[in-house]
């Protein structure tokens, strides 16, 4: 059992390894300084409780402790030209609009494809929505690192934007 929370200074950034080394570095060394002022939001999925820790070490993941980072994802404000997002989307809208980005999201490697991924993208869009209802945001922006990740979002909705396969776009509203 896990639990999503903001990411804070007692969590074990060091041990937090995806695959992708520019995220990881991301997470240890600028997520802190960028959430203090005031940049971007980071939220961590770490172990319930110690018995969720026991489960882990259990499942062969001993490294797993009850600060360990099992997946993140870091949210920030932007701003789109409308000519840049998906043709069908941007014909409604003015010629800018606020949205919310997904700077960020990446799975601890070894948890890999066992769902996590779709959960912190979930809470992700639920907060960006929430968040939405009190300061304009007309969706949520992403830069797929390759093709690969561009799958991933691509299964949840978001919409290729226009002559940019890597960035993508999903309506909140
Ligand atoms: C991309 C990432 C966040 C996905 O997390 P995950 O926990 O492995 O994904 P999940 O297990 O939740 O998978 C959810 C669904 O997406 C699919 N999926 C997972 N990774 C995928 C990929 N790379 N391409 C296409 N589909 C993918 C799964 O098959 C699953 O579909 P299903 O439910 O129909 O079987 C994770 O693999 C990761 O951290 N990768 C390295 C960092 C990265 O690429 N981040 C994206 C940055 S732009």
């Amino acid at each position: 059992m896990i639990r999503l929370e903001p990411l804070t200074g007692r969590h074990e950034r060091r041990g937090f390894e995806s695959g992708v080394a520019a995220l990881d570095l991301w997470l240890r060394q600028t997520a802190l300084q960028h959430q203090a002022k005031g940049i971007s939001r980071t939220f961590v999925a770490v172990p319930v409780d110690q018995a969720a820790v026991a489960d882990f070490a259990a499942a062969g993941h001993a490294d797993i402790g009850p600060e360990s980072i099992l997946g993140f994802y870091a949210l920030a404000s932007a701003f789109v030209l409308t000519q840049d997002l998906p043709t069908a989307v941007g014909k409604r809208l003015p010629r800018q609009v606020p949205v919310t980005r997904l700077a960020r999201l990446a799975v601890r490697q070894a948890l890999q494809g066992q769902g996590l991924g779709r959960l912190l993208l979930a809470d992700a869009l639920n907060r960006a929505r929430g968040a939405a209802q009190s300061v304009g945001s007309a969706g949520v922006f992403v830069d797929a690192k390759d093709d690969e990740a561009s799958r991933f979002y691509r299964r949840f909705g978001f919409q290729p934007c226009a002559d940019q396969p890597l960035k993508l776009y999903l309506p909140i509203w």
